[in-house]
């Protein structure tokens, strides 16, 4: 007997169905089942934040919790953040303030600065310091990815006072 599930998860915007062991978590769903290879596998135990992804609009660690326990909820992943080619504006900050090097911390650092961000919107560079702190970057120093999320801060602070006065 088969102790696989049949699950949908909103990945995205988009309802996606996997047959999933209910042991399986959600990185590996995402990456081998939904193609979504943007989520990055590292440490497997919840320490370096590659698998960082937006859940309910928390950044969750994908390598930590179970597919089946993401059923029902909001999942975002990097793919989320371009839109028609384009990349968002917190992707174009870490291009402009050269917040990578390698990369592959990349994507769970965006997540990360998205939902928090959307948590704490005007939030200034100390408390961004410790909001990365959870992430392991060994390229960078973090100070450019420092640079880059506040300076998208800053940017959309002033483009939402800017509609506040239109
Ligand atoms: S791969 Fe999930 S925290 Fe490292
Ligand atoms: S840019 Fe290489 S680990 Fe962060």
């Amino acid at each position: 007997m088969s102790d696989r599930h049949l699950i949908v998860l909103n990945v995205n915007g988009e309802p996606h169905e996997a047959l999933v062991e209910p042991r399986k978590t959600l990185l590996d769903v995402l990456r081998h089942d939904l193609g979504l290879t943007g989520t990055h596998v590292g440490c497997e135990h919840g320490v370096c934040g590659a698998c960082t992804v937006l859940v309910d609009g928390e950044p969750v660690r994908a390598c930590l919790m179970f597919a089946v326990q993401a059923e029902s909820a909001e999942i975002r992943t990097v793919e989320s953040l371009g839109r028609d080619g384009e990349l968002s504006d917190l992707q174009r900050s870490f291009s402009e303030h050269h917040g990578l090097q390698c990369g592959f911390c990349t994507p769970g650092f965006l997540m990360l600065a998205e939902g928090f961000l959307a948590q704490r919107p005007d939030a200034g560079r100390e408390e961004i310091r410790e909001a990365v702190s959870a992430n392991l970057c060994r390229c960078t120093g973090y100070q450019t990815i420092v640079d880059a999320i506040e300076a998208t801060a800053t940017r959309r602070c002033h483009a939402k006072e800017k509609e506040a006065t239109a």
